[in-house]
């Protein structure tokens, strides 16, 4: 009797604790949903892409452009800046400062791909991450007031990897 009791009331109990950390996790990913991850959360799965964006594109290094003019910018200014040299600013698990949050202090792969974190939950599910781009997706940035002429053909891969 007495067994049988404790045994249902443990049983019980691992099942309610079983249930709270899938709720925990569960929790977890539906807040993560369409968070900016940074490009060094996509370097183990995409070497290639990484490396070339690291060695050759200059976004690589944009947050710099911007710091090495800091002392001559207002705070508004300075936050203009991070509109376009830095990734996911203001955004869900987006650049805030190059203290807080230095892997996200240049314009990174979801500066054009979108935000990364759902596709590598999804063990790299292709249909959640912004695999073909248009231009439209590059002129947020290059935009007519930064580029006289921006032609989008070799540019569109130019400026990746
Ligand atoms: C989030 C803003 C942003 C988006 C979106 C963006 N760029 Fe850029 N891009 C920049 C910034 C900032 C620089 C300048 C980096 C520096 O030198 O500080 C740059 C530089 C470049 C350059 C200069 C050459 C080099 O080697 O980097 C090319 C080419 C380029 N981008 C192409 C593209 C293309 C093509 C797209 C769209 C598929 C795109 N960019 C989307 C911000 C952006
Ligand atoms: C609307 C998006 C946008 C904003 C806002 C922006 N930039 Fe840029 N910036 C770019 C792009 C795109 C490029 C590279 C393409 C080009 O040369 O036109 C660039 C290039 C640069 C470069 C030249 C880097 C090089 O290697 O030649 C510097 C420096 C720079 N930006 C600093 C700044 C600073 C400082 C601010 C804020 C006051 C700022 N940018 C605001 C998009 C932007
Ligand atoms: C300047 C914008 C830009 C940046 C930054 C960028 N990509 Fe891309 N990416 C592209 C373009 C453009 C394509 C080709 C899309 C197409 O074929 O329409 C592409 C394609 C890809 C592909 C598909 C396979 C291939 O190579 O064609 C992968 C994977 C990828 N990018 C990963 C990354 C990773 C990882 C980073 C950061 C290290 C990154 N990208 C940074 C623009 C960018
Ligand atoms: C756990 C491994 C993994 C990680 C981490 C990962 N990816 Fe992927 N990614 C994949 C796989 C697998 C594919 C599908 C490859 C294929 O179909 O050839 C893919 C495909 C892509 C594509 C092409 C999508 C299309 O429409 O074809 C892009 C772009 C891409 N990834 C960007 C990124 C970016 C940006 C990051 C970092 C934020 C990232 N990936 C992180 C595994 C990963």
């Amino acid at each position: 009797m007495e067994f049988s009791y404790l045994c249902k009331k443990g049983c019980l109990a691992c099942v309610a604790a079983a249930l709270f950390f899938v709720c925990i996790q569960s929790a977890a990913v539906v807040a993560n949903s369409g968070r900016y991850v940074g490009s060094d959360a996509c370097a183990d799965c995409h070497e290639e892409q990484y490396e070339n964006y690291k060695k050759f594109s200059k976004k690589a290094h944009s947050g710099e452009s911007v710091k090495i003019m800091a002392g001559d910018l207002t705070p508004s200014e300075l936050k203009e800046c991070y509109t376009c040299h830095v990734t996911g600013y203001g955004k869900p698990g987006g650049f805030v400062s190059f203290e807080e949050t230095p892997a996200m202090a240049d314009a990174g792969c979801e500066a054009c791909h979108g935000p990364g974190y759902d596709h590598i939950e999804a063990d790299g599910d292709p249909e959640l991450i912004k695999g073909t781009l248009q231009v439209s997706d590059c002129e947020t940035c290059h935009n007519a007031e930064r580029v006289a002429a921006f032609d989008y053909k070799p540019l569109l891969y130019g400026g990746a990897h």
